[in-house]
């Protein structure tokens, strides 16, 4: 296996099976920390950066809050507009980088251009973590989900997945890419006009994923083990901030997660993963059914994000 030692995670594309159930196993032994709401000291003398250039909630804090657990140090921004990036200079992502790397040990970094982590990672002396770029990938939320996944069920092999939403988001790329590491079917449910490229396509196809494509969720749920939703109604996430200007569209009911469907359709034991935000596709009355697994995966945020700081910084070989 190759080492995870100083590696960027730009994309799960680059994952092998193997590295999957490391990064679990590391997940697994530092993950009673954030149980007990205990900090330790094993990442003291570690800094994490976080250049955000598009807005978050759950993805630099988690990355922050892990780095806290794991007793390292945090500082960065969350507005690149407050940078020499974001004024009058419009700094390149070269000379950014070339800057904070010398401010800490590793990078996360989001920006609202596909493959400019990617860009990053060119020029950094240190890893960086890709949290989030454009349409690209957003590899640590869907090593979160498939480690809450795991956790669940006590496997992937053999699990049936639905995924709901818009196929050219970031999450929804790199659940394709990690899904060919694992016998997992999937059936894509999307508008016509958020379907997965043809080029996506043909690139999962070569690395033999599973999958098909329907209209509505009723035709694929009953067969799901895992329901992974993501909105319809959402921000162009090539901006870097996308305000709400005025009201916006209710989800239809074809791309819809109620629960009067799971009860209805459903398999019973059956979990509903959402990385969030959401609009209306999962009304808030889902939360409290037995199939609702996204505040699990928000504390496995944490937890996911704890094992890749540790593995890549090194203490965790
Ligand atoms: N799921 C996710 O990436 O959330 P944020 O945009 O809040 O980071």
């Amino acid at each position: 296996m190759r080492s995870f030692t100083g590696r960027d995670i730009l994309s799960l594309k680059d994952f092998e099976r193997n590295e999957f159930f490391r990064v679990f196993d590391v997940a697994d032994r530092l993950k009673h920390f954030a149980e007990d709401r205990k900090n330790t000291d094993l990442l003291a003398e570690k800094t994490l950066v976080t250049a955000f250039y598009q807005p978050s909630t759950r993805t630099r804090l988690a990355h922050e809050a892990a780095m806290h657990r794991l007793g390292g140090h945090v500082t960065g921004f969350a507005d690149a507009k407050m940078t020499r990036a974001g004024d009058f200079y419009q700094e390149t992502i070269k000379d950014t980088v070339k800057m904070l790397e010398f401010y800490g040990d590793v990078i996360v970094m989001r920006h609202f251009q596909q493959g400019v982590p990617h860009e990053a990672a060119k020029w950094a002396s240190v890893p960086i973590i890709n949290g989030g770029d454009g349409w690209g990938e957003h590899p640590t939320q869907i090593l979160t989900d498939l480690y809450t996944v795991y956790r669940e069920k006590g496997r992937l092999d053999g699990l049936k997945w639905l995924a709901v939403g818009d196929m050219r988001m970031r999450t929804m790329h790199s659940l394709a890419h990690g899904l060919t590491q694992f016998d997992c079917p999937i059936t894509f449910v999307s508008p016509p006009d958020m379907r997965l490229t043809n080029d996506f396509k043909k690139e999962i196809k070569k690395y033999n994923l599973n999958y098909k494509e329907a209209e509505h969720v009723e035709e694929a749920i009953g067969d799901a083990d895992v329901i992974l939703v993501e909105p319809v109604i959402q921000p162009d996430y090539t901006k870097s901030r996308d305000e709400r200007d005025g009201d916006v569209d209710l989800t239809p009911a074809n791309y819809k997660i109620t629960r009067e469907l799971l009860s209805k359709k459903a398999k019973s034991d059956a979990i509903l993963l959402h990385s969030l935000p959401r609009m209306d596709e999962i009304p808030a009355d889902v939360d409290i059914t037995r199939w609702s697994r996204y505040w699990q995966e928000a504390f496995n945020g944490v937890v996911m994000r704890m094992a890749l700081l540790a593995l890549v910084l090194g203490t965790q070989e």
